[in-house]
């Protein structure tokens, strides 16, 4: 394909965007349990109107953008304030949970070769469900990962953390809570470690910063999580997920100033200028500033609370709606709007392929990820769920019944995620993956 030599009239881009979008996964419906927080309408309205005032605006310098600078501070300070941050902590927007997490991972490396000179092979510690991203910042900043097992109920197992950390070791992480099954790590427990040993500790609360504090207020037990756990160095709390701002917005925060200055890339001697950068962007758009902003206003805690009891509704509905259906079962225990259902055998039956249930439910138009070790479909649950949930049931349980019937081999994705998911050799997994990634941008692009 090429850049087309005339242009293309406006109706028929808007047409052919329908047309792409058609395949879509259909997130207005609220059948989508992933990738998208689904809100008030008004709520979307007001981060579309923001995102666009501010659409040309570029946050790579904050002397020439005084307005996007007081946003990104005052969103941060908003920010540190729900983390119930100490006097002098300090913070960045960046845009989204994998950046927030490789810059305090870079942070905790320039850290270490400051405060920990001896250190010179540093080691982190991740929980084997902490998110991929931190996995893939450990790759890219050549820091080595030591895997802690999860005890019985999902959590990060506090006391082999304790047996693996080495003088090496330059920083614990714990989720808030982790993705696979909506469990929050030991935190306390992790934080005092790094604590006893000088390091740092950071809380990966992307997923659940903007939901725990609200599912905290509505008298839910939440374990302790945020700047109030003494050893707690850094959090990251995305903005794009339950704080419902427009994709590409997430703050990292920092317990002292001074830390957060290991975070930023100085280059003074570019012909070009003085260059100095908090993030890993260098033009960062204006508008995810704004919107991130502008939703934190309109929402106000209030608005957010509400939201939060929305979710919490839902996935209460969900969870025991699924707890009675027989040979279905939730992972763990999960804290907040986000959960993990697996099977289990019942009677003499033995337990049902869920991915085969998975591929019966997308037939229905619902949408979800699919676990792994143990195999489970995964919800995300959001406030809009709260009108469909009766519904979601309903599918599911006959879906179940259909699985239940069925004489037939898995197919489609259920075979395809079973095989990968049961192979020994995960080099093979990973080649696949790698192959599937290769292949995305060949043929017409239309290909699911
Ligand atoms: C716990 C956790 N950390 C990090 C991330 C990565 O965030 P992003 O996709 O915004 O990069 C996610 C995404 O779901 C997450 O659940």
């Amino acid at each position: 394909m090429k850049i087309p030599a005339q242009g293309t009239p406006r109706d028929e881009i808007t047409k052919a965007m329908r047309a792409y979008r058609d395949t879509d996964a259909d997130a207005s419906r609220a059948r989508l349990f992933s990738l998208v927080y689904a809100t008030r309408p008004d709520v979307l309205e007001v981060a579309k109107e923001a995102f666009t005032s501010f659409f040309s605006e570029n946050a790579l310098n904050p002397m020439a953008f005084p307005s996007l600078r007081r946003m990104e501070t005052e969103a941060i300070a908003m920010t540190l304030d729900l983390m119930n941050a100490p006097e002098g902590a300090a913070g960045s927007m960046t845009s989204g949970g994998s950046e927030s997490l490789l810059l305090a991972m870079k942070t905790a490396r320039d850290w270490a070769r400051v405060e920990r000179p001896k250190v010179t092979r540093p080691q982190v510690l991740l929980p084997i469900t902490a998110h991929p991203a931190l996995f893939k910042a450990a790759h890219m900043l050549d820091l080595e990962v030591v895997v802690v097992p999860t005890a019985p109920g999902f959590g990060a197992d506090a006391a082999a953390a304790r047996r693996l950390v080495t003088d090496d070791t330059i920083l614990i992480v714990g989720s808030a809570p982790q993705y696979p099954h909506g469990v929050v790590d030991p935190i306390a427990d992790l934080a005092a470690i790094a604590e006893e040993r000088g390091i740092l500790c950071h809380v990966d609360a992307c997923f659940g910063g903007f939901m725990l504090p609200w599912v905290e207020k509505l008298g839910h037990p939440v374990p302790p999580f945020d700047f109030r756990v003494p050893g707690v160095t850094s959090i990251s709390a995305d903005l794009h997920k339950y704080g419902y701002a427009a994709k590409g917005a997430s703050s990292v925060l920092y317990r002292t100033r001074a830390l957060r200055r290991h975070q930023f890339y100085v280059h003074a001697d570019w012909p070009g200028g003085l260059f100095v950068s908090p993030g890993v962007l260098g033009t960062r758009p204006g508008g995810a500033i704004a919107a991130a902003w502008a939703v934190l206003k309109y929402l106000g805690q209030e608005g957010y609370l509400d939201l939060a009891k929305r979710a919490m509704n839902a996935t209460r509905t969900i969870a025991s709606g699924v707890r009675d259906i027989d040979g279905l079962e939730i992972l763990g225990e999960p804290v907040m709007s986000a959960l993990a259902i697996g099977t289990r055998a019942s009677g003499d039956a033995p337990a049902l392929d869920v991915y085969v249930i998975g591929d019966l439910m997308q037939a229905r138009g619902w949408f979800f990820d699919r676990g792994q070790a143990p195999a489970n479909l995964h919800l995300t649950v959001s406030p809009a769920h709260e009108a469909i949930a009766g519904e979601f049931l309903a599918d599911l349980r006959a879906c179940v019944e259909q699985a239940r019937a069925s004489k037939e081999q898995p197919q489609g994705k259920a075979a395809l995620y079973g095989m990968l998911g049961s192979l020994p050799d995960r080099a093979v997994v990973r080649d696949a993956l790698l192959e599937l990634m290769d292949s995305l941008d060949a043929g017409d692009g239309s290909a699911s």
